[in-house]
């Protein structure tokens, strides 16, 4: 009797905001130290992996026609690395949902890249824990490692050396989506040079970490920063519009995403979070204004693919 097929596996992996993100400079490798804190956020990323030969991938969702469907894209080379290491010749059709911005500072191709790890090696039976699946991700990207883990972690090294950071409560953040991506490497570019001095040693402020603990969306919003604000402004203007917008429409605070050009605005609460929402809706800066909760859980495989009847 014929085995029926795998149905395949769902993973779904979240987006990502910074509270604060501080910069050094430059190394001969052409990184940057990085001391970051990440919070997971409940936007996220679908990938469903199906059993083919070889590999395939389609993309959907938001901003879908943006994204490269050959070699380069990181979900797809993800599968190939999972294959390299682990010897492998299973196949698999991936489909990619996406939710979170392409090019929006919020890792989205991370994402799908930690997503796409998690449901092959489900997939093919490899097998790999959960510390082997992270270093895998970090050979494909410095923000896959935190897409895996998702939460709340602080991030150093490149971004990719995280511990995690113990947090209070649900967060509500109103997120400011922009049609336009911004380049990571650009913005680390124009970060070099506006550059006057050499700057310190990255460090987390330990004020954010406490704030926290605490469950204190107040103090979180005193010390929200992103050191990439003045380099992402730089290439993209009317940032700074949806910035003092964010700022007045009533938040608590407000910090630019990773390397942009996603806008975070802190809120209170949902009630809260919703009149911050409309305002920015009405002050007409942002492609698409969302409400989402924080922090949210790292890749997961959901319930099982139903197969097609
Ligand atoms: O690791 P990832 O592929 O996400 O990084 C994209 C680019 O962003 C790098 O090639 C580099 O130019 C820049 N980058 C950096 N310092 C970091 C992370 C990324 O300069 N810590």
């Amino acid at each position: 009797m014929r085995t029926p097929e795998h149905p395949g596996v769902h993973v779904r992996a979240p987006g990502k905001i910074n509270l604060a993100l501080r910069v050094g400079a430059r190394e001969p490798s052409g990184y940057h130290p990085l001391a970051t804190v990440f919070q997971a956020v409940s936007l996220s990323e679908d990938v469903v992996a199906r059993p083919a030969e070889g590999l395939s991938l389609t993309v959907e969702g938001r901003g879908c026609d943006l994204v490269p469907v050959d070699g380069t894209n990181l979900a797809l080379r993800a599968a190939e690395l999972l294959r390299t290491v682990t010897g492998t010749t299973a196949g698999a059709a991936l489909q990619v949902t996406k939710h979170v911005p392409v090019a929006g500072g919020m890792a989205g191709g991370s994402a799908d890249a930690a997503a796409a790890l998690l449901a092959c090696d489900q997939l093919w039976g490899t097998g790999l824990d959960r510390r082997e699946l992270v270093e895998l991700g970090a050979e494909l990207g410095a923000d896959v490692p935190f897409a895996l883990t998702g939460l709340t972690a602080v991030g150093a090294g490149h971004g990719d050396v995280l511990t995690s950071a113990m947090s209070r409560g649900t967060y509500h953040w109103v997120l400011a989506l922009q049609d336009e991506g911004l380049s990571t490497p650009r913005v680390f570019a124009a970060f070099d040079d506006l550059l006057e001095d050499e700057p310190p040693a990255p460090e987390v402020d330990e004020g954010l970490l406490a704030a926290l603990l605490a469950g204190d969306p107040h103090e979180l919003a005193r010390h929200l920063v992103n050191d990439l604000t003045d380099a992402a402004v730089d290439l993209m203007p009317a940032l700074d519009d949806v910035l003092a917008a964010s700022a007045r429409a009533g938040a608590l605070g407000t910090v630019l995403s990773g390397s942009g050009p996603t806008v975070a605005a802190l809120a209170l609460d949902a009630e809260h979070a919703a009149s911050v929402a409309e305002v920015l809706r009405r002050a007409e800066v942002a492609a698409e204004v969302l409400v989402v909760t924080a922090p949210a859980p790292g890749a997961r495989v959901l319930e099982p693919v139903r197969a097609p009847l």
